[in-house]
């Protein structure tokens, strides 16, 4: 009996093996939503290395932006945004010498909270600018992409996600005000996660405690103004009342680009990865100096190796 059970598992793995080669090999279509700035230049890595594996990019971004160009690898389409060259430069380029600037606490509490506010609204438009291109939308849904990749920090690529119904994609270095906790359902204990900004350990006093619960207070202020407009267009456009946090725990997969090497531990849930070790794709020896005084160094390069492969993965899953 158990011999005839047996028979056919060796045909069985063969069948398996051949759904999932041909799975691989036909490529994926990835519709890549990018967040401008430093944030590109490590997901333009991922991409190429997506499309060396022979996947299909479609980069989608607005007319005016910093890094975002032509490249071999993938096709641009940009849209245009309610903004001109110069004021584009004015906002986003013009005043960022101003960090420099000596000032007292509360004026340069006020100048940051002012250009925070002028930012997130360029880029709440430069969203609104894309949703209302509604060739480009009907272009995008009738491409048939099998996957979203997208830097959540600017959350127009995850509500573009959801309004076509794909999967995403999320890579990230991270989002303010636990959004990614809330979007996943991750455990979030403040007790013993250190919040942003408090300089606060894994082991904390009573009093840093407290502080770590107050810290996420302020930052909730500058999270209210500059995510709260985009859980307004995705309600617009799913036609019912949705949150960010629902928009985000559509997300398939988060990719951190972060790792534990350099951060305190944390709860993760299973569809989260920490891919680090792809912000040292253009990397340098470290002079012998430097190595000396790392100990840790072996671990990074295996973390370097880890997040390679996690790439692999991501490949492979899109396929
Ligand atoms: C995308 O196309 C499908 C099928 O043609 C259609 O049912 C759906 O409403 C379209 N979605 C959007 C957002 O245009």
């Amino acid at each position: 009996m158990a011999a005839g059970f047996l028979a056919p598992l060796p045909v069985l793995t063969g069948l398996l093996v051949i759904l999932c080669v041909g799975r691989w090999v036909e490529g994926g279509k990835v519709l890549v939503v990018p967040m401008d700035g430093s944030h590109w230049l490590s997901m333009k890595k991922a991409v190429q290395k997506l499309h060396a594996r022979g996947h299909q990019m479609v980069v989608v971004s607005p007319e005016l932006n910093m890094h975002i160009k032509e490249e071999d690898f993938f096709t641009l389409t940009t849209h245009a945004i309610p903004y001109t060259q110069e004021e584009f430069d004015r906002l986003l380029l013009g005043e960022r010498y101003q960090v420099f600037e000596r000032m007292p606490f509360l004026k340069r509490l006020l100048k940051t909270m002012e250009r925070l506010k002028t930012v997130s609204s360029f880029f709440q438009r430069s969203c609104e600018g894309l949703f209302h291109n509604k060739n480009l939308i009907r272009h995008l849904n009738a491409s048939s992409f099998d996957v979203v990749l997208t830097d959540p920090v600017h959350p127009c690529g995850a509500i573009l996600a959801r309004y076509l119904s794909l999967p995403s994609v999320f890579f990230l270095r991270n989002i303010p005000c636990d959004l990614d906790s809330e979007g996943t359902q991750c455990p979030n204990p403040s007790s013993y996660i250190p919040r942003l900004l408090t300089r606060n350990s894994d082991h904390m006093t009573f009093l840093q405690r407290v502080k770590n619960m107050l810290y996420p207070l302020a930052l909730k202020y500058i999270c209210h103004f500059s995510f709260t407009p985009y859980a307004s267009l995705a309600s617009e456009l799913l036609q019912r009342e949705v949150s960010l946090e629902d928009i985000l725990s559509s997300g398939s997969v988060w990719l951190f680009r972060g790792d534990f090497v350099l951060e305190y531990p944390r709860p993760i849930m299973p569809n989260m990865f920490f891919i680090g070790g792809i912000n040292c794709a253009n990397r340098k020896p470290l002079s012998q100096c430097v190595l000396a005084s790392i100990s840790s160094g072996q671990f990074v390069s295996q973390q370097l190796v880890n997040s390679q492969e996690t790439i692999g993965e991501l490949a492979i899953f899109i396929g």
